[in-house]
C-alpha cells in the first residue's frame, strides 16, 4: 500500500539495495523496530520460524497447552503459574553476546542517526550492546511485580527460582498474611472484631481482585503477556516519534503480534520503509525488502557505507 501511496503521490519509488545505502546514508532519525531475529544468531530461538519457541514447546509435549502461545498468556499464568516457570529459565537472559544487528543499531546511535529502537525481544541485548534509546515494547526479565500487591522488584530477585524452576512468592504479600492470621488468632482469643476487606486477610474468602486474587502474591517478569495491556510508554513514544522518523528499519520479525506491527501503518506513507529479514512477510509491503540473514545484512550495508560495526562489549561491561 505504502509503495502504491508513493507511486499516486509521486514520491521517489525506492526499491534497491543502492537505495537502502542511500537512505541510511542520508537519514537522521531512524526507528528501528526488531524482533526475535535479531537473537537468533545469539542461541535465542525466535517463537515462530519452524526451529523456533512455538515448535518446541509443542514438539516437548511436556506442557499440556492447547496452544503454544499460552505459555505467554496471563489468564493461563495466573491459573498453572508453575507452567511458565517449568520453562522460563530457557529464555532468561544469561550469557548470551550482542548480535551483529544489536551492535549495529548500537552504530546507528553512535553515528546520530537513531531516533528510536522498539524492539518485542525480552533478552535486553540492545541493552548490554550499549544501546540507550530503545523501548521494550513488551517488557524483559529487568524487573519483576507480585500479581497481587503489584510491589516491583529487580528481575534478580527471581532469578534463584527461576533457575530452580520454582514459583515465586512476593515477600511482602507473605508477611501481610503472617500479620493477618496472627491478628485474627489473637482478636479472637480476646473475642475482638475480625478485620475486614482490603490487603488483610479474614477468613472470608479472598476476594477476586484485578490481579488475579486466588493464590496471593505470585511474583511474575516484567514481560507483557498475551492478555496484557502495553506500557504507555509505547503509544507516547510513538505519537513523538512519528513526528520526526525518516527512515524506518523493520529487523528480525513477522510483524504478526499487534499493536508493535502496527507501527508501520503509524507512520505517515511517505517515510521509506526497509525490512530486512530471513524471509518475506505477506502483510507488510515495505519500500525495500533484503531477505536473508540480518547480520550478514546489516554488516554488508555498512561494509557499503564505510562504517564498522563496533566489536561485542567485553566480559567484564557486564
Ligand atoms: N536473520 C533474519 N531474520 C531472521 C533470522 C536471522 N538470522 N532468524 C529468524 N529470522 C526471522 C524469522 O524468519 C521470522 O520471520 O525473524 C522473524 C521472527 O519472527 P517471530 O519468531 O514471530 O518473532 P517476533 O516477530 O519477534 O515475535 C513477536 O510474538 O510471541 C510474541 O512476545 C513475543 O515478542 C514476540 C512477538
Ligand atoms: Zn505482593
Amino acid at each position: 500500500l505504502s509503495r502504491l501511496l508513493r507511486r499516486r503521490t509521486k514520491l521517489p519509488a525506492y526499491n534497491s539495495v543502492d537505495d537502502a545505502v542511500s537512505l541510511l546514508r542520508h537519514a537522521k532519525n531512524i526507528i528501528v523496530l526488531s524482533g526475535a531475529g535479531i537473537s537468533t544468531s545469539c542461541g535465542i530461538p525466535d517463537f515462530r520460524s519452524a526451529n523456533g519457541l512455538y515448535a518446541q514447546i509443542q514438539e516437548d509435549g511436556e506442557y499440556d497447552l492447547s496452544d503454544p502461545q499460552e505459555m505467554f498468556d496471563i489468564r493461563y499464568f495466573r491459573e498453572q503459574p508453575e507452567v511458565f516457570y517449568s520453562f522460563a529459565k530457557q529464555i532468561y537472559p544469561s550469557n548470551f553476546v550482542p548480535s551483529p544487528c544489536h551492535r549495529w543499531i548500537k552504530l546507528l546511535e553512535d553515528r546520530g542517526k537513531l531516533l528510536r529502537n522498539y524492539t518485542q525481544n525480552i533478552d535486553t541485548l540492545e541493552t548490554l550492546a550499549g544501546v540507550q534509546n530503545v523501548l521494550q515494547c513488551h517488557g524483559s526479565f529487568a524487573t519483576a511485580s507480585c500479581l497481587r500487591c503489584r510491589r516491583r522488584v529487580p528481575g534478580t530477585d527471581i532469578e534463584g527460582e527461576i533457575m530452580r524452576q520454582e514459583v515465586p512468592k512476593c515477600s511482602v504479600c507473605r508477611a501481610e498474611r503472617e500479620a493477618a492470621r496472627a491478628y485474627e488468632k489473637s482478636a479472637s482469643a480476646k473475642g475482638k472484631p475480625k478485620v475486614k476487606g482490603g490487603m488483610i486477610w479474614g477468613d472470608e474468602e479472598e476476594e477476586e481482585n484485578e490481579w488475579g486474587g486466588g493464590e496471593p502474591g505470585i511474583m511474575k517478569p516484567d514481560i507483557t503477556f498475551f492478555g496484557q495491556a502495553l506500557d504507555s510508554k509505547f503509544d507516547e513514544c510513538l505519537f513523538k516519534d512519528r513526528e520526526k522518523v525518516d527512515l524506518l528499519v523493520i529487523i528480525g520479525t513477522s510483524l504478526k503480534v499487534a499493536p508493535v506491527s502496527e507501527v508501520c501503518t503509524h507512520i505517515p506513507h511517505s517515510i521509506p520503509q526497509i525490512f530486512i529479514n530471513l524471509t518475506p512477510v505477506a502483510h507488510v509491503q515495505p519500500d525495500i525488502c533484503l531477505l536473508g540473514d540480518a547480520d550478514t545484512i546489516v554488516t554488508y550495508l555498512s561494509d557499503r557505507l564505510g562504517w564498522s560495526i563496533p566489536p561485542p562489549p567485553s566480559a567484564s561491561a557486564k
